[in-house]
């Protein structure tokens, strides 16, 4: 079985609110040996059509930002912390969240990212097992054990935060320029998205 084979979750019954509510289950997307790993909460409608993460506006987002730090996203690993669209974009419950762990901590295992990058609150909490206020937290990088391994983790915000908040997409960006620096990308020829902001 190839690295990418064994990162691919072809048939899940765990969720019967998700099974009923999905197309298709949403993969991680991107090189199986990439620095840095994304993650967001899960596909929403655009993703459960497509069948791949963040392919939305939120999408769009992430890979301007990414572009504005000197990355693309075929740089990167993108994923989610359930692989199956929540019904009505409600969030994933504990439950849901607990069901999907495994495929993500197969993946970060397999991926053994130097930095995992979440994207919003749910990843964020869902990683860090803490509460955690994103806006005032995005940037700061927290060392947790994930499965058996010691990780390091970049909180940020979800990039759909930034459409309507000029602040957030600074620090939306901020962070994101501390996870190139991080996987040792030099992102200085980077041009900001906010000068059209
Ligand atoms: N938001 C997420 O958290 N994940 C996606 O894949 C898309 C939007």
């Amino acid at each position: 079985m190839s690295e990418m084979e064994d990162l691919h979750v072809s048939d899940c019954e765990r969720c019967p609110a998700l099974v009923e509510s999905r197309s298709r289950i949403v993969n991680g997307t991107g090189p199986a040996d990439a620095d840095l790993l994304f993650v967001g909460e899960g596909p929403g409608a655009n993703e459960d059509e497509q069948g791949e993460p963040f392919v939305g506006r939120s999408g769009t987002v992430l890979d301007d930002g990414l572009r504005d730090v000197g990355l693309a996203r075929e740089d990167v690993r993108i994923t989610n912390c359930v692989r199956c669209r929540p019904p009505e974009n409600r969030d994933p419950t504990d439950e849901e969240l607990a069901h999907c762990r495994g495929y993500l901590e197969t993946e970060i295992t397999r991926l053994d990212p130097e930095v995992i990058v979440t994207l919003g609150k749910v990843p964020s909490e869902h990683l860090l097992e803490r509460s955690v206020a994103v806006t005032k937290e995005a940037g700061s990088l927290e060392d947790v054990r994930i499965g058996s391994e010691p990780r390091r983790v970049l909180i940020c915000v979800h990039p759909a935060a930034t459409l309507y908040d000029r602040s957030q997409a600074e620090t939306f960006e901020a962070a994101l320029e501390r996870a190139a620096e991080l996987a040792g990308v030099d992102g200085s020829s980077g041009q900001t998205r906010l000068d059209g902001f």
